[in-house]
C-alpha cells in the first residue's frame, strides 16, 4: 500500500478530541505508516490507540507513549493539539497563560529530542501565541512552524455559501488574516461568489451591508457557535484541516489557505499570525497581503492585539524579550 512518506509523524494531545480525530484522519489519508501518539493522559491515550487498531489500517505501525522523549525520538513531523480547550463563555485568550507554558515545554523538548524535525503544526489556543512560543523555544526556522488559522477562512466560505445557496466550493478566494480569534481581519476583496466579486455584492439588494456585517460576526464567532451547538469546542474541522496542512509539508498537495506563521517584515514584526501563505515540502512561504485600505486597517488592529498578548508573555517571563530571542533561537 502506498504512503506519502515513511517518516515518523507524532500527534501530541492524541487522547483528546482533536488529537484522536487527527490520528484517524492521518491513517485514512495514508500519510505515513509510522504514526506515534503522545498524551500525558495514559488511559485515554490507550483507548485511542485501541480504537485505531480496531480500524485495522493496512500496514500501519502505530505506537503510543506518555514519555515525550520516546514520542519525539526520530520525529520528522509533529502536529500538536495538546493543551486545554475553551469552555462556554471563555475566549481563546483566557487560555493564554496555561497553554503558553505547555508550548514553551514543547519547544524545549523539540530542541532536545528531535532538532531534525521537518515541520510542526500547532493547534492549541491561542494558537498564534502558542505557535510563537513553540518556535522561539524550539530553535527551528520560521518556515518550519505553522499554526492552524484556516478555519476562519473556511468559516467565511461556508457562511457565504449558506447565504447565497451555492456549493461551498463555488465560493473562492476567501481570506481572513491576523489573529485567530475575535480580532481576526475578514477580507472581502479577495473573494468571489461563483464568478462575481464579493465586493460587487456587498451593499446591493443581494447582500445589504448590515447582512454582510452580521455574516462577518458569524464567521468571527464560528468556534463559539460550535461550543453552543455541541456543548464542546470544535474538533472535526480542526483535525481535518491540520492534517491537510501536515500532508502538504510531507510533500502532498500544497496548502494555499492562510496559515499562521512567523512574520517579521516592514509592517509587522516578531509575531505569528494568519497571512497570505503557501505551505509545501519546503515549509511555509509568505506572500504579499492584498486588500482595501479598510481591510488593511483591520489587519493592523489585529496585529496590535497579538503584540499585546506577546508582550504579556514576555512580562510573565514565558518568552524572553524580543531582542534576546536569537540567544535561544539563532534562526530568529
Ligand atoms: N486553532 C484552531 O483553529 C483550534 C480549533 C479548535 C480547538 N483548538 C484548540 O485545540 C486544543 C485541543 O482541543 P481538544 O478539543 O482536542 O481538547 P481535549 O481536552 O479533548 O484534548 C486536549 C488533550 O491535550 C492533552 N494535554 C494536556 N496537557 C498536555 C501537555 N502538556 N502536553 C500534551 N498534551 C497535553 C490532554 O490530556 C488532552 O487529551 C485546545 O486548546 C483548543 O482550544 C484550536
Amino acid at each position: 500500500m502506498n504512503y506519502l512518506t515513511r517518516e515518523k509523524l507524532v500527534i501530541i494531545g492524541a487522547a483528546g478530541m482533536i488529537g484522536s480525530n487527527m490520528a484517524q484522519t492521518a491513517a485514512m489519508m495514508r500519510l505515513t505508516p509510522n504514526l506515534c501518539l503522545y498524551d500525558p493522559f495514559a488511559q485515554g491515550l490507550e483507548g485511542v490507540a485501541e480504537e485505531i487498531r480496531h480500524c485495522a489500517f493496512e500496514g500501519l505501525n502505530l505506537t503510543f507513549t506518555t514519555d515525550i522523549a520516546e514520542a519525539l525520538k526520530d520525529a520528522r513531523f509533529i502536529v500538536s493539539s495538546g493543551g486545554a480547550p475553551r469552555k462556554e463563555g471563555m475566549t481563546r485568550e483566557d487560555l493564554l497563560a496555561g497553554n503558553a507554558k505547555i508550548a514553551a515545554a514543547l519547544g524545549d523538548n523539540i530542541k532536545k529530542y528531535c532538532p531534525d524535525v521537518k515541520h510542526v503544526v500547532i493547534i492549541f489556543n491561542p494558537a498564534d501565541v502558542t505557535g510563537l512560543v513553540t518556535l522561539v523555544h524550539s530553535g527551528l526556522k520560521p518556515s518550519q512552524v505553522t499554526t492552524l488559522a484556516a478555519l476562519d477562512t473556511t468559516r467565511l466560505q461556508s457562511e457565504l455559501a449558506k447565504y447565497f445557496g451555492v456549493l461551498q466550493s463555488e465560493v473562492t478566494g476567501c481570506r481572513t488574516y491576523g489573529g485567530h480569534g475575535e480580532q481576526m481581519a475578514v477580507f472581502a476583496s479577495t473573494a468571489k461568489v461563483k464568478d462575481t466579486a464579493l465586493t460587487d455584492l456587498i451593499g446591493t439588494d443581494r447582500l445589504p451591508r448590515e447582512e454582510w456585517e452580521a455574516l462577518c460576526q458569524r464567521v468571527i464567532k464560528g468556534g463559539a457557535n460550535i461550543i453552543k451547538l455541541r456543548g464542546r469546542s470544535s474538533f472535526q474541522s480542526p483535525a481535518y484541516v491540520s492534517i491537510e496542512m501536515i500532508a502538504s509539508a510531507m510533500g502532498g498537495t500544497p496548502f494555499t489557505k492562510p496559515v499562521g506563521c512567523y512574520i517579521c517584515n516592514e509592517e509587522y514584526k516578531n509575531v505569528m499570525m494568519a497571512y497570505e501563505t503557501v505551505l509545501d515540502k519546503e515549509g511555509v512561504h509568505t506572500k504579499e497581503v492584498k486588500g482595501l485600505a479598510e481591510e488593511k486597517a483591520n489587519l493592523d488592529k489585529s496585529y496590535k492585539h497579538l503584540v499585546e498578548m506577546r508582550d504579556t508573555l514576555i512580562k510573565m517571563e514565558i518568552l524572553p524579550p524580543v531582542e534576546e530571542w536569537h540567544k535561544i533561537n539563532p534562526n530568529l
